[in-house]
């Protein structure tokens, strides 16, 4: 889908958005064919749209007419309009147009809707609606042999079902006076959905073919091109730097773990990474030792979506050269039952130095963050760090799919990350860190276990306290998301098809943008 941004709707156009705010009169452009009388007529016979954020309603033009269809776009009210909002909007329109075959599609933004804008910034709502409409378009049809995507139409014409449902537009232009800026805009917006698409692509891939050696090599082949410079820790070089813990969770697999280490330079003048991000990619949980149930194991693929963020954000970073310092970090291993896994009762020595009694092999990630945490602080010591992982099902079971779970230990730190995640459209809640889950992980023969002692209850918050006992200094800014319940999801979205959804890397993307690029 290629996506423009120009001055007049195109004649090739088929299909014509218009966007439309609550409770307002749809601002229809005239273009001398007497389709802005007609669509007046019809609307005002119609009695369901009303403008309503999501709402959609869609008319079909009798011949005389060069467009086929007009799709309303309901925005919501004035007066709750945000850039998400707006994102969300689009990405609801984008099933009724494939619904209705639309091929060549327009958004209209004439000046009356303007003057119903007020001073919401009218370049920055059609960006906004682009990137909504695009984040809403992927798929994820690697291994169909039958392809969908760029040959849905002919896969459409050659059979109903044979497009899985694709869509079959071709284009997508923004029609509005500043559209110079608009695109300016969306440019920017664009790198975070590369970002995304690239990291939903990596949670969806089968483990059969993701598992930390060809990971590792896909990071440094996507990556590498791009500017950012990319060094992978082997099982050997892990050994001799003693790193205990990720070793242990990765030792039952025949497919050794790595580690990858990313550094974006873009703050030329300075060679200090004061931001650190730190992604859990366990590329398969089985559990291990301590084996889950059989019923669903297949969506384990996706217990290395916290990596997943930490790599797309930095493909988003590299694509629109942001002008900051950013490592990222991703401890990658697989987690398997065999005669050579870690077992319950185990003592490990992380890379730390501590020592850590392991009672439950399934609860690896917070071993594999431990390891990560320790090495970022030590080679480039981040004054803030990001942790991101798909840690407990706890986490799941307190906020469901909508909201991730963040601990934060600074409150200025929390302010810019609700404010990004507000901008993007990613949802996020703040949880709590305490000593008590730091005393919680106490064990009797080491210095610390990976259970709490309370059972079940507030696992989230057990595993957060653990991976603070890997937090060197109170001095450092650090968050931990549990994306446990937003990697991954079960049902289409506004923003997103089921699947792998690429949680976390507009929300850091944006993070970064606003935090550390104004100097
Ligand atoms: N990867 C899982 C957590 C998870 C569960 C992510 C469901 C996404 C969906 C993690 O490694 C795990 O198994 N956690 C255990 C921890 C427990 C043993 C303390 C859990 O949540 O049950
Ligand atoms: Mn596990
Ligand atoms: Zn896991």
């Amino acid at each position: 889908m290629q996506i423009k941004f120009l001055k007049k709707y195109r004649k090739a156009t088929d299909t014509l958005i218009v966007p439309v705010l609550g409770d307002q009169e749809p601002a229809i452009p005239d273009a001398g064919d007497g389709l802005a009388d007609h669509l007046a007529s019809v609307f005002k016979r119609q009695k369901s749209f009303k403008g309503k954020h999501g709402q959609s309603f869609a008319v079909t033009l009798p011949d005389g007419f060069d467009l086929t269809q007009v799709v309303f776009c309901g925005l919501g009210a004035r007066d709750d309009l945000t850039f998400g909002k707006v994102e969300e909007a689009a990405g609801k329109v984008f099933p009724v147009l494939k619904g209705v075959k639309a091929d060549h599609v327009s958004v209209v933004i004439p000046e009356d809707f303007l003057k119903q804008l007020g001073d919401f910034p009218a370049s920055e709502l059609a960006a906004h609606f682009a990137a909504g409409f695009k984040m809403r378009s992927y798929q994820f049809d690697a291994y169909k042999s039958k392809k969908t995507g760029k040959d849905a139409k002919k896969a459409d014409e050659e059979s109903d079902n044979a497009a899985n449902g694709a869509s079959t537009i071709q284009n997508l232009d923004l029609i509005l006076d500043n559209h110079a800026e608009a695109d300016k805009h969306f440019k920017d917006l664009d790198a975070g959905i590369s970002g995304v698409f690239w990291a939903r692509d990596l949670v969806n891939e089968p483990p059969n073919a993701l598992y930390p050696e060809s990971y590792a090599q896909k990071i440094k082949d996507e990556l590498k091109p791009l500017g950012v410079d990319i060094e992978i820790l082997d099982e050997k070089k892990m050994q001799k730097l003693g790193m205990g813990a990720i070793l242990a969770v990765g030792m039952g697999s025949d497919r050794p773990p790595r580690m990858v280490i990313m550094r974006w330079n873009g703050a030329k003048k300075s060679k200090t990474m004061p931001l650190a991000l730190v992604g859990k990619g366990v590329t398969f949980d089985t559990g291990g030792i301590s084996l889950k149930p059989g019923a669903g194991m297949d969506e384990m693929k996706m217990d290395m979506g916290g990596s997943a963020a930490v790599v797309g954000t930095m493909k988003a970073l590299a694509l629109r050269k942001a002008k900051a310092n950013v490592i990222g970090i991703v401890g990658l291993a697989e987690n398997m039952p065999s005669a050579r896994s870690y077992r319950p009762g185990d003592i490990l020595t992380s890379y730390s130095g501590k020592t850590i009694e392991v009672l439950n092999t399934d609860a690896e990630g917070r071993l594999v963050l431990a390891d990560c945490l320790t090495y970022v602080q030590e080679i480039a010591k981040p004054d803030t760090i990001i942790d991101l992982a798909t840690l407990t099902g706890a986490m799941m079971v307190a906020l469901g799919h909508e909201y991730c779970g963040a601990f934060v230990t600074h409150d200025d730190l929390w302010a810019g990350m609700e404010n990004a995640a507000k901008t993007r459209s990613e949802k996020i809640w703040r949880m709590p860190l305490d000593e008590v889950w730091k005393k919680d992980v106490e064990s009797n023969v080491a210095d610390i276990q990976n259970l709490g002692k309370m059972g079940r209850y507030g696992g989230a918050c057990t595993a957060a306290g653990f991976l603070q006992h890997f937090i060197n200094d109170d001095k450092t800014r650090w968050a931990h998301m549990d994306i446990a319940g937003t990697a991954w999801v079960k049902t289409d979205k506004a923003l997103g098809p089921k699947y792998g959804t690429g949680y976390g890397v507009r929300l850091l993307d944006q993070f970064v943008k606003t935090g550390y690029e104004n100097a």
